[in-house]
């Protein structure tokens, strides 16, 4: 255990270290329980510093001896590194410690999974691997021998030399110890090559598990077309001999990108499609790109401090968001990274745990990996880039790339690229990275004479981080329409700077209908009472065409929610007439059939004053599907048999959008025939998209009991299959059996809680069950309070991340208000928690 009362960092109180480390040389013996690592490593004075205290960073560490220059020295420990009196000269710190891969189950530092060894470094493990200063702007070159039995052993750089029983690595570029890694195994190599724009050879490998061999064909090609993508779109060649991925079991988060050895959670990388859905492959293919890219935008160029990490991950997932909309579809790309932004990162928003896309304060750094931060960061570079324009936005990255290479960097770096290129003043511009809290835009219209004007306000919720919100620089894409549907004005970007501000636009002839917020050119909540319906049949912006059917959807569930009036006639009928019009991707079609989240809903009605209930959202929920399924009917079954796929299958873009599609029917022919067609489409399933979509239906007609039965036989020895086996349970749950099902599923032989994803799978799935886990009774509350204190002391990063289910509650009526605090209470008096979810539950109890 670490700290028990723990301290709170602080930007502003940045120094850098004493000293400069020139280079590292490691040494691994490995053994599960005892593994010994020596270390040698070059510091010299910082002249940039004046601290000179001379700290090193370690903990769970047993110190067996340490040098400086070859002479024995007594450096005083604690539980968080070691102090020692230094010479102020450039010397040579040597020590050997030794650790506990396989006693250690918080996945973080080395440690062992399914009979191998590998590392997790960020934010803060390496310091339970040797004494180092483990911070991001210390930057060396790494030389790694590794002792040991396994026929794999691999780490970061190019190979040097290997042996029985050895292998040697270099890593010529500077990086941070949290770009540190090292795997060992029996593992097998899915090999691949690569030749770069300037014509250096890469040897490419994918390295798995046996008997997964025949899941890493994907991944592969995927890897290459991220790195085809990054020289044509970015001019980013990838600078070693080698690239290596290696799939773990057991990992807390979707992969990390360590130089030349990125470490893969198995769910992120590992595809078949008799095992993966089109989902899966989507996924995995951003995630591989999204590790790549990091190569540059995060290694090359890395962050000056933990603050910073939206330097690395907005800017690296705006650039994988760029690669899925170029390698699929841009429109439902948009429109599905919209819903996640309003499902998770808005939630933050708006709850306790909002804070700025560059935090000014944190006590566990684990608990920062946020979608504010990762999504909202890159929300931030989409506007920036709207903002300057396409040209303008290449020049400044490569300013950036030119200037800021090999550095660690901050967002005022970042920034100032963009100033010095383009010569505008990004000074308000800033507060994005400074200010939390989603702005809500209310617009006004009036036509007078021939001209047209929209008047915006803008304004900012404040919150615990930002108390007085100021006025955001909001770029609003927008365009007119005539009332026939035609283009009146095409799209323009207006630039919101002020609180209120208006924009005219002379010579209509006819009072035109503004379309706002096109492609959602800024994370805001827009307020205004738009023409849905025409918009729905009109817009020519893809994104805002979706947007006025969502819209409508929503007004309906509310008002059935609130009055309990029937579905909108105009939004049912709207819908109809897209999702027939074959000129459409299917993909796009079967996003117009979604309806917002229940926690959206949810959300809404308490941003409007109201309690919600969760059993009232759910059932109003459940007849919109009801009366959707009424308006399709005549289509539902052509449909369905139009996209069916009948060639082998591809998860490309393509085949997923009929898919979805043909599913999207499914669903809704299953409210009808009682689960006939779900069933006739499980039997003759050979993909997992169309087994899995069928026995989710199956289950939601309480028809699934044989089909659960009948996957669970064929799938019990496949780990990927079965965490969806356990979620898809919990997630087509009545209300009322959520919990139930969830604790049975715990009591599965295979529930094995320590395994990160079967405990998602599970448990997160319930706290995902917006009226299940908010049961009246508090079931779902106390089981996943019951499972968070268990996990805890075995794994706080993963314990700490699914904190975040309760941190809505203040939404809720009383009773279940009481029902959560007493939970929250419960978790915060455990004795021993750890920091992360020590910090976690108190800032959500702060609410
Ligand atoms: N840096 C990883 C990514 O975004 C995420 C990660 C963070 C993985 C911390 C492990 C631990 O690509
Ligand atoms: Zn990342």
């Amino acid at each position: 255990m670490r700290d028990a009362a723990p301290q709170t960092i602080y930007l502003k109180d940045y120094t850098p270290f004493g000293f400069t480390v020139e280079e590292v040389h490691l040494t691994f013996d490995l053994a599960p329980s005892a593994t010994r690592v020596t270390s040698r490593i070059k510091f010299a004075p910082n002249p940039d510093a004046t601290d000179k205290t001379f700290f090193l960073h370690g903990e769970e560490l047993t110190l067996r001896w340490a040098k400086i220059d070859g002479e024995t020295v007594e450096p005083s420990i604690t539980a968080e590194g070691l102090t020692c009196d230094v010479p102020n000269i450039p010397f040579v710190w040597e020590s050997e410690v030794q650790i506990d891969p396989a006693g250690n189950t918080a996945l973080e530092g080395l440690y062992r999974s399914s009979g191998m060894y590998c590392t997790q470094c960020e934010a803060e493990g390496f310091r339970k691997i040797t004494y180092y200063p483990d911070r991001p702007d210390v930057m060396s070159t790494f030389t790694v021998r590794i002792n040991g039995p396994e026929p794999v052993l691999l780490s970061n750089g190019n190979p040097v030399a290997s042996g029985k029983g050895w292998a040697e690595w270099h890593d010529p570029w500077p990086k941070p110890a949290y770009l540190f890694a090292l795997v060992a195994g029996e593992l097998i190599a899915h090999p691949g090559k690569f030749t770069t724009m300037n014509g250096r050879k890469v040897e490419l490998n994918l390295y798995v598990r046996p008997g997964d061999e025949h899941k890493c064909a994907f991944g592969m090609q995927a890897l290459k077309a991220s790195m085809v993508w990054d020289e044509k779109v970015y001019g980013r060649e990838y600078d070693l001999d080698i690239f290596n991925i290696v799939a773990v079991d057991d990992f807390n988060m979707g992969a990390m990108e360590n130089k030349g050895l990125n470490v893969f959670n198995s769910s992120a990388v590992l595809a078949s499609p008799e095992t993966s859905t089109d989902q899966n492959f989507e996924r995995i293919e951003a995630i591989i790109a999204h590790e790549y890219f990091h190569n540059w935008t995060g290694n090359r160029i890395t962050c000056r401090d933990w603050f910073q990490l939206c330097l690395k991950e907005g800017l690296t997932v705006y650039r994988d968001s760029q690669f899925t909309s170029d390698m699929r579809s841009a429109p439902v790309k948009r429109i599905s990274d919209v819903i996640d932004l309003r499902g998770r990162q808005f939630t933050e928003d708006q709850g306790p745990l909002a804070h700025p896309v560059r935090p000014e304060s944190f006590q566990e750094i684990n608990n920062f990996y946020t979608a504010t931060v990762y999504e909202k960061g890159a929300e931030v570079i989409g506007m920036l880039r709207t903002l300057v324009g396409a040209d303008a936005y290449s020049k400044a990255v490569d300013l950036y790339f030119d200037r800021h290479d090999g550095q660690a960097c901050t967002i005022e770096d970042w920034i100032q690229v963009f100033e010095d290129s383009t010569g505008r003043d990004l000074g308000q511009f800033k507060r994005w990275y400074s200010q939390a809290g989603t702005p809500h835009l209310k617009v006004a219209e009036s036509y007078e004479g021939d001209t047209y004007t929209l008047t915006f306000t803008q304004h900012t919720p404040p919150s615990a981080t930002t108390p007085d919100p100021k006025p955001q620089v909001i770029p609003v894409a927008m365009g007119l329409l005539a009332a026939d549907g035609s283009e009146a004005m095409g799209t323009q970007v207006l630039e919101i700077t002020k609180e209120t501000q208006s924009f005219s636009f002379p010579g209509q002839p006819a009072r035109p209908v503004p379309s706002i917020l096109r492609g959602f050119s800024a994370p805001v909540v827009l307020d205004h009472s738009a023409d849905h319906a025409f918009l729905l049949a009109h817009d020519t912006d893809p994104f805002n065409r979706w947007e006025s059917a969502r819209a409508l959807a929503k007004g309906s569930l509310m008002a059935t929610i609130r009055q309990g009036k029937a579905p909108d006639s105009a939004y049912l009928g709207g819908l109809t007439k897209v999702v027939a019009d074959d000129r459409l991707d299917p993909a796009y079609r079967a996003l117009m059939i979604g309806l917002p989240a229940q926690s959206e809903l949810a959300a809404s009605l308490h941003a409007e004053g109201d309690v919600p209930d969760p059993d009232a959202i759910h059932l109003a929920v459940d007849a919109m599907r009801e009366a959707q399924a009424e308006a399709l009917q005549d289509m539902l079954h052509p449909l369905y048999d139009a996209h069916q796929v009948t060639q082998d299958y591809a998860p490309d873009a393509a085949q997923s959008g009929k898919r979805a599609l043909g599913n999207a029917m499914l669903a809704l022919i299953t409210r009808r025939d009682g689960g006939a067609v779900a069933q006739a489409q499980y039997d003759a399933a050979t993909n997992m998209t169309q087994q899995l979509a069928a026995l989710g239906f199956l289950i939601g007609a309480e028809q699934g009991d044989a089909a659960l039965g009948a996957f669970e036989a064929q799938w019990k020895d496949d780990r990927l299959v079965m965490d969806k086996w356990f979620g898809l349970q919990v997630m087509k749950a009545k209300p009322d059996d959520a919990a139930d099902t969830a604790t049975a599923l715990t009591r599965h032989h295979d529930f094995n809680w320590k395994n990160p994803n079967r405990f998602r799978a599970t448990l997160g799935a319930l706290a995902m069950h917006h009226a299940g886990f908010h049961a009246k009774d508090g079931s779902g509350y106390a089981l996943l309070a019951d499972w968070l204190i268990k996990l805890d002391p075995v794994n706080p990063q993963t314990t700490a991340r699914m904190c975040s289910a309760f941190q809505t509650w203040r939404r809720y009526d009383a009773i279940r208000q009481t029902l959560i605090k007493a939970q929250l209470e419960r978790i915060a008096n455990t004795p021993g928690l750890s920091r992360d979810t020590a910090e976690m539950i108190g800032r959500i109890r702060e609410a």
